[in-house]
């Protein structure tokens, strides 16, 4: 049986695709579809490309009531995550490739009463992430090498969905499985049977004319209504 039968399954159209120019407009143009807003902060150290910081997410924290799933992709995360709950982040993930001990910012979320979880990238085998599964409220699996939207899924990287889903599920956590990276109305379904519960989508939502017709064409090749 595929994992996600009675799975609630989460879009988080990722803002790194949308026109920067507008970007209230954008945020509008999701309707009530979305589940999540995915903000990738990129630092030109650790990925190799900059996009935006804390002062982009302050400015858009007033023209949206949806949650800020804010992925870090910087070197030393944990000394921006206090800036980061000030600028409005519900949720911050960190990469293990970054931070390979990332027990100092558990304790810092934990301080910010801030939902935290740890990412891997396509390199990184699962079980760099078991020891912070279950303090993790989401863990993140990478179909992509992290950096740039538009790229193509690495349909490589679903073994270690199967896995994250079968550990989380053994061990009773509720914790959210993602996956970020080349998801499309083909290959959300692959990551849904998978085990994954909440999808990144970038290209896919905000290169759409329509982009809340967009979010609903993903939740249904993933079999899902909202
Ligand atoms: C890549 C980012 C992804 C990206 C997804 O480093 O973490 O969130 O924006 O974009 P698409 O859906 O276009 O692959
Ligand atoms: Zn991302």
């Amino acid at each position: 049986m595929p994992y996600h039968r009675g799975m609630d399954i989460k879009i988080a159209p990722s803002l790194l695709a949308a026109d920067f120019s507008r970007l209230a407009d954008q945020i509008d143009s999701l309707g009530d579809e979305a589940d999540l807003l995915h903000l990738d902060v990129m630092d030109g150290h650790f990925v190799p490309n900059i996009s935006f910081g804390m002062p982009v997410i302050s400015s858009i924290r007033g023209v949206t009531d949806l949650r800020f799933d804010c992925h870090i992709m910087t070197t030393n995360p944990t000394v921006y995550m206090e800036a980061l709950v000030e600028a409005g982040a519900d949720l911050v993930t960190v990469h293990l490739e970054a931070l390979p001990d990332p027990s100092a910012a558990f304790i810092e979320a934990d301080k910010l009463d801030l939902d935290f979880g740890v990412v891997i990238s396509p390199h990184t085998p699962f079980e760099a992430m078991e020891p912070w599964v279950e303090s993790s409220r989401m863990i993140v699996i990478m179909s992509v090498h992290p950096g740039f939207g538009g790229q193509s899924f690495i349909p490589g990287v679903l073994p270690k969905v199967e896995q994250a889903r079968k550990w989380v599920d053994s061990h009773g956590l509720a914790t959210d499985v993602q996956i970020d990276g080349g998801i499309t109305t083909e290959t959300a379904p692959q990551a849904i049977a998978a085990g994954a519960n909440v999808l990144v989508a970038g290209s896919a939502v905000f290169g759409k004319d329509d982009p809340a017709a967009a979010i609903r064409s993903l939740r249904a090749a993933t079999g899902e209504s909202k």
